[in-house]
């Protein structure tokens, strides 16, 4: 029988970013006891890249702005395959949970008259994402950690989940490891609330750092929760390209929300080329009208760089392609082209854009204030995730509940920037209460010790393969692949080949072994991640063959444009009974009258 510690919460929540520490505080408020697992140290947590702003319709620069047109906005940006009844909590509740994070202490940017300060930002009609400088994201974490740690929470950090426990149908805790020790440990808890983020690892170009590797998507998809929309991966226009070793670092669409242009090798800014028909009304089709809408003049349509993050990654893709890109693969990002227009620029970009300054000043010997940047598309979210009912968060699993990256529904085919700030404080509140709710309602179980000793069992198997595959070698080539076969642009043929691709890794990670023990071993940690990196990229794939059509951010070149019969439908990705993953579309349910007027009368 192995070693291992026991801890006991009413509600365990798994992942500690914002969705994490917002749940966590909720539950907590409601009297239950309270533990939250983090991956890393407390703090770090990919909610820090959402750099420039959190969206929520306060209005405080546009009085036109209200819940409604978010609404509307969310699902255009979603081209329609959003789980309405999320997106409409998510436009009516986050004004609310922005001026609650501002009575917590978050310090934001102030209009003249002392109120929130909001920017624009692409596909979101208004000034809409209120903001820190560029480092929106890290203030959120600061303020919740800040009022988290005052409300009796348990924090477990540096600690991997590794399988959920279930009894009798019903998640019942949670089995891990602490990552410097490399002890076992059992989580008993009455109610589980995932909130582990992104999938960003199984792509080779990316902003997310080590720890996103689809742990919460693989953890509720082995207990018996369907994945909903795995096609949908954000590819993010502007991450660094150069030098090599910080390409993917995020650069935030902050940049382009203050006057920022996108330009090819000639010199053109190439966004004008190429405007969809449903952004065309809202949309300037030249430079002087885009820069008094950045000045806020509120008769003058938005600039081409403000669409939406789908159609700017294509479009950039487009011109790399053709031989358009910049001499290190990507395209230039230029804000220091507002010096023709004002006469205190580089004040203005250092104080709206502090952090970017620093990032190219360091890590590419790049002064922002004088010199585009070089940029290009990197993994930054994905749409999909654990499917979860809309207002409890809680998934087809009893006591399995799912917040922010890793749940899904609210962005459709594609994200608006800044709507996963207020998604994880929205959705995460209410997954805390619900989970609490649950947890009073519910006895804390039995632990069956055999199931502990078996994924134990299997989680050192690792270590009598010494000499065996090498687990970074298996997670490079898987990398690649997602990257190559199922990125931006994908064709049947090529993601037929990862498929295959991914079912050799699976055998190679059957096979991956490592040397020394079980303290501070990064190679057992790879290791054992690979499982879930598997799962999320098998899940993409084959929900992204699954739809034929084009729409968001999943490009067919094969099926280049929408097909109605998919505009109405979700891809559900499950564990079948003989353990194969199976896929299948779902319709999605119709919408309320009153939302569909809302959408009509908001174009
Ligand atoms: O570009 C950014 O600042 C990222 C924001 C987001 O992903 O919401």
């Amino acid at each position: 029988m192995p070693d291992y510690e026991t801890f006991q919460h009413d509600v365990l929540v798994i992942g500690a970013g914002g969705a994490g520490l917002r749940a966590a505080i909720e539950a907590s408020a409601f009297g239950v006891s309270v533990g939250l697992i983090c991956k890393s140290l407390l703090g770090k947590a990919h909610t820090v890249m959402a750099e420039g702003g959190i969206a929520a319709a306060l209005a405080n620069v546009d009085d036109r702005d209200n819940w409604k047109v978010h609404f509307a906005d969310t699902m255009r940006g979603g081209q329609y395959v959003n789980n309405w009844r999320m997106a409409e909590l998510h436009a009516r509740e986050a004004p609310a949970r922005v001026r609650e994070l501002e009575a917590w202490g978050a310090v934001f940017d102030r209009t003249k008259d002392g109120r929130i300060l909001q920017r624009n930002f692409g596909g979101h009609k208004y000034p809409r994402l209120a903001h820190v400088g560029d480092r929106t994201g890290l203030e959120m974490i600061r303020t919740l950690q800040d009022h988290g740690v005052h409300q009796g929470i348990d924090v477990h950090m540096e600690r991997t989940v590794l399988e959920l426990l279930k009894q009798n149908g019903r998640v019942v805790g949670a089995f891990g490891y602490d990552r410097e020790r490399g002890r076992f440990l059992v989580y008993r808890a009455k109610a589980v609330v995932l909130a582990t983020g992104g999938i960003g690892r199984a792509y080779k170009i990316t902003s997310n750092s080590w720890e996103y590797t689809g742990d919460g998507h693989s953890l509720a998809y082995r207990a018996g929760a369907e994945l909903i929309d795995m096609e949908f991966v954000q590819f993010h226009p502007t991450g660094m390209v150069w030098p090599p070793s910080v390409r993917g670092i995020l650069v935030t669409e902050g940049v382009r929300g203050e006057g920022g242009i996108l330009t090819n090798n000639q010199g053109r800014r190439f966004m004008f080329d190429d405007i969809p028909e449903n952004y065309r009304a809202q949309t300037a089709d030249n430079e002087e009208e885009g820069w008094r809408y950045c000045q806020g003049d509120k008769d003058a349509r938005r600039p081409p760089e403000l669409l939406t993050r789908d159609h700017i990654a294509r479009c950039i893709v487009r011109e790399i392609k053709a031989g358009r890109g910049s001499p290190h693969g990507g395209v230039f990002l230029d804000i220091a082209w507002i010096k023709k227009r004002m006469s205190n620029a580089e004040d203005y970009i250092k104080r709206k854009l502090p952090s970017m300054y620093h990032q190219f000043k360091q890590l590419a010997d790049i002064d922002i204030t004088q010199e585009p940047m070089e940029v290009g598309p990197t993994t930054h979210y994905v749409m999909g995730g654990i499917r979860v009912d809309a207002d409890t968060q809680m998934s087809r699993i009893p006591g399995l509940f799912a917040a922010g990256e890793c749940a899904a529904g609210i962005n459709g085919a594609n994200r608006l920037g800044g709507n996963s700030l207020s998604d994880l404080l929205v959705f995460g509140k209410r997954a805390g209460e619900f989970a609490a709710d649950f947890a009073k309602k519910n006895p804390v179980a039995e632990i069956d010790s055999g199931q502990i000793e078996e994924m134990a069992r299997h989680a050192l198997e690792p270590f009598e393969r010494g000499g065996g595959e090498n687990p970074y070698a298996v997670q490079h080539d898987l990398q690649e692949t997602m990257q190559d076969n199922v990125g931006i642009v994908r064709t049947e043929n090529e993601m037929i080949s990862a498929l295959e691709k991914l079912e050799s890794f699976r055998a190679r990670t059957g096979r991956v072994g490592v040397n020394g023990n079980r303290e501070f071993n990064p190679g057992w940690h790879t290791a054992l991640d690979l499982e879930n990196l598997l799962t999320v990229s098998e899940a993409i794939t084959r929900a992204a063959i699954e739809r034929k059509e084009s729409r968001g951010a999943q490009f067919r070149e094969d099926f280049p444009d929408k097909d109605p019969k998919f505009g109405n439908a979700n891809t559900i990705v499950w564990r079948g009974e003989d353990g194969g993953m199976k896929v299948r579309l779902d319709a999605i349910p119709e919408m309320p009258v009153e939302l569909r007027q809302i959408i009509e009368e908001n174009p």
